[in-house]
């Protein structure tokens, strides 16, 4: 047995984690899959599965197991997996190819949706889907973290320096440019931190979008559905 460091996380030392009752290869590229994305997991299926058809996008994809959970459903027609991270995009390809999935699925290299925006994916013509857990704590924020976060790759963890709600402040953003560009629909869910409700209120609040916001196992509010006007 190697000689890991204190604390090391288990996911690491075994490689694997289950979520949403699938087993997932994870490294220390990749963040941990935490048990309450899979509420966001349903929340997206719920939807997914409302519509005839759509694209999946992922963004902030880390090991993959937000679309990969959602792949089973016969209205995805395309799956495409956006992160900033090539070693973290290389996991996510990992655990499609040994999940065996049917529906066509791509891996980018992205800040958040640029390449989307730029044009360097092409969109089909359907509704679009958009899940993303991006980092949403506060830089170096580690007083109110557990040690073995430690091993958790930093960029899959600080979303700014103001109150960590950064990088859901430029996609929101993007997401405007988006819009313009196509005739769909446009719905966004989101994971972010047990505090930051009231923020994530005050922003989407700026934008003439409708806002549904739901809750984890532990009922706190964490997470929200967007439909992009
Ligand atoms: C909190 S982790 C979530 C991983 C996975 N979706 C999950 O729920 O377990 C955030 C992911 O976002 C990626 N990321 C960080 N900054 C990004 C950016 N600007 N654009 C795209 N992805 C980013 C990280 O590499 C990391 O994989």
């Amino acid at each position: 047995m190697p000689n890991f460091p204190e604390n090391y996380p288990l996911e690491y030392r075994t490689g694997c984690v289950q979520f949403y009752w699938r087993n997932f290869i994870v490294t220390p590229d990749v963040l941990i899959p935490r048990l309450e994305t899979e509420c966001l997991v349903r929340k997206a299926r719920e939807t997914i599965h409302s519509l005839k058809s759509c694209t999946l996008i992922d963004i902030g994809t880390g090991s993959g197991i937000i679309p990969l959970s959602c792949s089973d459903i016969l209205s995805i027609q395309e799956i495409i997996c956006l992160d900033i991270s090539s070693e973290a995009l290389k996991v996510a390809r990992e655990n499609a190819e040994s999940l065996q999935i049917h529906v066509p699925i791509t891996f980018h290299i992205s800040n958040l949706l640029e390449s989307v925006l730029n044009s360097n994916i092409q969109l089909s013509d359907q509704p679009i889907v958009i899940t993303a857990n991006l980092p949403y704590i506060k830089n170096e924020d580690w007083k109110n973290m557990s040690v073995d976060t430690r091993f958790e790759p930093k960029i899959a963890l600080f979303g700014g320096k103001v109150h960590g709600f950064e990088l859901y402040e430029q996609l929101f953003l993007q997401l405007l440019e988006l819009k313009k560009c196509t005739l769909q629909t446009i719905t966004i869910i989101i994971e972010f931190g047990f505090d930051q409700n009231q923020i994530a209120k005050d922003i989407l609040s700026q934008y003439p979008w409708d806002s549904e916001f739901f809750s984890d196992y532990s009922g706190i509010e964490r997470f929200a559905q967007v439909d992009i006007k």
